[in-house]
């Protein structure tokens, strides 16, 4: 990877975690994910966000540095937007080569700045709206944007040039190349590419603290914003506005209503409860409501998290196992939770053998999201001609009423 010049003074580096990774460990990553650093060089030189201490990503950033002249030696500032590892693991470590660079987080950050990375000395804390002056017109200012991702994130703004480091926020999975970091150096389908990258992104890394990503978009309403440049994913540059109006519908699904499709997840153990998918899917497709559709264990939690972000209506197929839900399923509704997949209509149907107990469960498990639920279709056994049947009526019924419900605002 080599150095991209973004404007006088102000460098994009970066690295790609590859495919065969988990992001955070649980997310599935099959087009991997870049990590993104940023170097502003005045008469002083930030580095704003490092990166994780994996691979040869270290030997990687050093080398990218080196070629615009910038050495630990001659580094001023390190700006820790944010102290999740993918960005502050390799921290420490280069800080020992020069512990007279100055570590800017916010408040929150410090004591994190000292746990994972064992820095006490030469760090200061923000305060919200501060300026740091690089010399030579250019400078930093930094918002704490509060959970996106944590609790200590910030940004960084520099007016001269009106690029926003957004970090976290608006980023995306997938690789990024040295030849196609712009959003204006991307093809349409690499574009299509990089908005399902972004949902799934936001998904399983973001959408749990939607409400502050809500107040963040309102925070940094009075920036005039020409660039944005986040730690994963491309750099806006040609029209910053999609990808933050993307965000911005991505935190409205939480309160809902999220759009007009249905996401579909079904498991199934002798092949009872499967005999109904495709009789709800066509009830649903004869509304043409589009359907997401998903099995488990088999599909990854990572992408059915993000279709069932953003579908209005939601359809769990499962058999009752052991007095309680399929286990798969309990996995994917606490996932559910975990990320607030709220506000949907639903619908659920399933097989039981000699006692059902999968619908009670469902029922305590899913309180607290909101869901407004159809009548279910359970049977003991195989299924016979009239479950097949009331699948279907289930399937339409269902669609007429995300059809009345869903936002409009999706695409
Ligand atoms: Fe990219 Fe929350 O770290």
């Amino acid at each position: 990877m080599k150095t991209v010049k973004i404007c006088e003074g102000v460098y994009r580096l970066g690295v790609n975690i590859d495919p065969g990774n988990l992001f955070e460990g649980i997310w599935a990553i099959p087009d991997g994910t870049s990590i993104n650093t940023y170097v502003v060089k005045g008469d002083k030189t930030a580095v704003i966000d490092l990166t994780q201490d994996k691979d040869d990503f270290p030997g990687s950033i050093n080398a990218q540095l080196e070629e615009i002249g910038v050495t630990p030696e001659n580094i001023d500032y390190i700006i820790v937007n944010h102290m999740e590892p993918d960005h502050s693991g390799w921290l420490g470590e280069f800080r020992q080569k020069n512990p007279a660079m100055e570590v800017y987080c916010t408040k929150k950050a410090v004591p994190l700045v000292e746990h994972f990375s064992g820095v006490t000395e030469n760090v200061h804390a923000i305060e919200d709206g501060e300026v740091l002056d690089l010399g030579q017109d250019l400078s930093l200012q930094f918002f704490e944007t509060p959970n996106i991702h944590w609790p200590e994130t910030m940004m960084a703004y520099l007016p001269q040039q009106k690029i926003l480091f957004s970090c976290d926020a608006f980023g995306s999975y997938g690789s990024v190349e040295e030849n196609a970091v712009f959003d204006d150096e991307i093809s349409d389908d690499q574009h299509a590419f990089f908005e399902k990258e972004a949902l799934r992104y936001y998904a399983n890394i973001v959408a749990s603290f939607s409400t502050f990503v809500e107040r963040g978009l309102k925070k940094l309403e009075g920036l005039d914003i020409s660039m944005i440049c986040p730690s994963h994913g491309i750099i806006w540059r040609e029209n910053p506005s999609v990808i933050v109006e993307r965000y911005a519908r991505y935190a409205s699904y939480m309160k809902g209503p999220a759009c007009p499709e249905i996401t579909v997840v079904w498991g199934s153990m002798y092949g009872n409860t499967a005999k109904l998918v495709t009789e709800v899917i066509k009830g649903i497709r004869s509304e043409k409501v589009p359907v997401h559709q998903y099995q488990v264990p088999e599909d990854d939690i990572g992408f059915i998290l993000a279709d069932a972000w953003r579908s209005a209506g939601i359809v769990l197929g499962m058999p009752t196992y052991e007095y309680k839900m399929f286990p798969p399923m309990a996995h994917v509704i606490d996932d559910f939770n975990r990320k607030k997949v709220q506000n949907k209509k639903a619908f659920r149907f399933g097989s039981f053998g000699w006692s059902g107990g999968a619908e009670k469960e469902l029922g305590t498990a899913t309180e607290s999201l909101k869901w407004e639920f159809l009548e279910s279709v359970e049977w003991q056994g195989a299924p016979g001609e009239d479950e097949l049947k009331m699948a279907y009526e289930r399937g339409k019924e269902l669609a007429v009423l995300v059809k009345e419900f869903a936002g409009k605002n999706c695409d």
